[in-house]
């Protein structure tokens, strides 16, 4: 049965996309908190070296399944490997989705919070108030944060249903580059911060010290999230690529712009971090902090706030459209569901573990196993342990069990163009890859020691 798909036809359609998907609250929220509270600079650097090492390989294996095979993901296993154990990876693939969804929503809910904040004038320029306290006193509150949760995922689930991705997709191919240009307007606004050098140092010069077993896995899972690694979401993407496009080269272009909006958003936080006399090691609430300081203490200050809410608002929903998506096809073609129903019943699931995440800050904060809330259970699970799974099933599936001729023939469109990296990716995907996150789950696990 030959069914026609849609495929993107211009090579910047192609990356827009997938950045869309991958630049979201990973990059904004999540990145500076992660990289301050694991130490700066030592941080980053592991960062990077597991974005190069293992992120743009494991891209490149999720790619050469998706365009080879052109079929979602529980499709594209089945075409290429009929051992149904296979299909473990679609399984992972949709808990952790699940999962992700409904903590991530608690953030997009606060940034929905801060977004009618800003509206009201709350962070104009020279409305200095205690911010910190405020966003204290919001986030433990047992029904403030719970309701936008809840709203933020029936806008979602209002987008799916509605299947108007598209128009999302195209409202968010301009948003995009607006954020990218903002972020770095930001940034300058930072640089000239009385300690901004104080920040920078922080995160660009590192005390390899303080690279622990810790601080390895939090990179890894972190690079995994950033880049929207190991549940089959850039798979399915993929399989959305005309036979024309470089996958090589667009990995590498997904993991740079990436990265450096990551970047980017840490050149902003930690200035202000040390000017506003604010710690680095502060964890999620870390950006919600200190975002209203600066705005406030900005120049035309409540056009910014407006600007850069309703900014991240779009950024977060694009990312979980594209995570909602997964479950949902996984319903739809495994339990013949109707897409409506699948809909609500992903919905659903996010809604309960949202809102228990979103207490988890407040009257749930006592409910902890291993010293992690809810909340940080659900993120680290998925992030530090889920995804990078993932990454190894799918570098031994591409490197070892698919048919070499197969992944070549991806990776060279068919042998009309000549990859000079071929055989350091190759590399990569069999040995580096797999054997690396391994490595570094046995020392997380205090198993073996470096
Ligand atoms: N990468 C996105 C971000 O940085 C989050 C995201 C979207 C994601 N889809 C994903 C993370 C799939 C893991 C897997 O905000």
């Amino acid at each position: 049965m030959s069914e026609k798909r849609a495929l993107f036809t211009t090579k910047i359609g192609v990356i827009a996309a997938t950045v869309g998907s991958a630049v979201g609250l990973g990059n904004i929220w999540r990145f500076p908190y992660e990289t301050g509270v694991h130490g700066g600079a030592a941080f980053l650097f592991v960062y990077l070296i597991c974005v190069f090492l293992i992120g743009i390989p494991v891209i490149c294996a999720e790619f050469i399944v998706g365009r080879g095979t052109h079929k979602n993901a529980l499709g594209a296993f089945k075409q290429l490997q009929t051992k149904p154990y296979w299909q473990v990876c679609s399984y992972i693939g949709i808990l952790a989705s699940l999962m992700i969804l409904s903590f991530y929503s608690v953030i997009a809910g606060w940034t929905l919070e801060y977004l009618f904040q800003a509206l009201t004038g709350a962070m104009a320029s020279g409305n200095t108030g205690d911010f910190s306290n405020k966003f204290n006193e919001f986030c433990t509150s047992p029904w403030q944060s719970t309701l936008w949760t809840v709203l933020f995922l029936l806008i979602n689930y209002l987008v799916l249903r509605r299947g108007v991705e598209k128009g999302i997709e195209r409202i968010s191919n301009i948003l995009m580059p607006i954020l990218f240009v903002i972020l770095i307007l930001f940034s300058v606004n930072s640089l000239l911060m009385p300690k901004s050098s104080e920040g920078l140092a922080f995160l660009f010069s590192p005390d390899f010290s303080k690279i622990t077993p810790t601080v390895v896995v939090g990179a890894m899972g972190q690079a995994f999230f950033s880049l929207s690694l190991g549940l089959s979401v850039l798979l399915t993407y993929s399989s959305y690529f005309s036979n024309q496009v470089r996958l090589v080269r667009s990995a590498s272009i997904i993991a740079i712009l990436d990265t450096f909006v990551a970047i980017i958003s840490g050149i902003i936080i930690f200035p202000a971090v040390f000017s506003y006399g604010a710690t680095p090691e502060e964890g999620p609430k870390l950006v919600f902090e200190i975002f209203p300081s600066i705005f406030s203490e900005m120049p035309g200050g409540y056009i910014w706030s407006v600007l850069f809410f309703v900014l991240l608002f779009f950024a977060s929903i694009t990312s979980t459209i594209s995570m909602s998506e997964i479950s949902i096809a996984f319903f739809v073609e495994e339990y013949k569901m109707k897409r409506k129903k699948a809909t609500k019943l992903t919905t659903g699931v996010a809604i309960v573990f949202g809102v228990l995440s979103a207490l988890s800050f407040g009257v749930l904060s006592g409910y902890t196993i291993l010293d992690m809330t809810i909340f940080d259970i659900l993120n680290y699970v998925s992030s530090n342990i889920l995804l990078p799974i993932g990454g190894i099933l799918f570098s031994i599936f591409v490197g070892w069990v698919v048919d070499k001729d197969f992944v070549k023939k991806e990776l060279t469109n068919n042998g009309t163009i000549k990859v000079y990296t071929y055989r350091i990716i190759i590399f990569l995907i069999r040995y580096v890859a797999p054997i690396s996150i391994v490595l570094i789950f046995l020392s997380g696990l205090n198993l073996i020691r470096f």
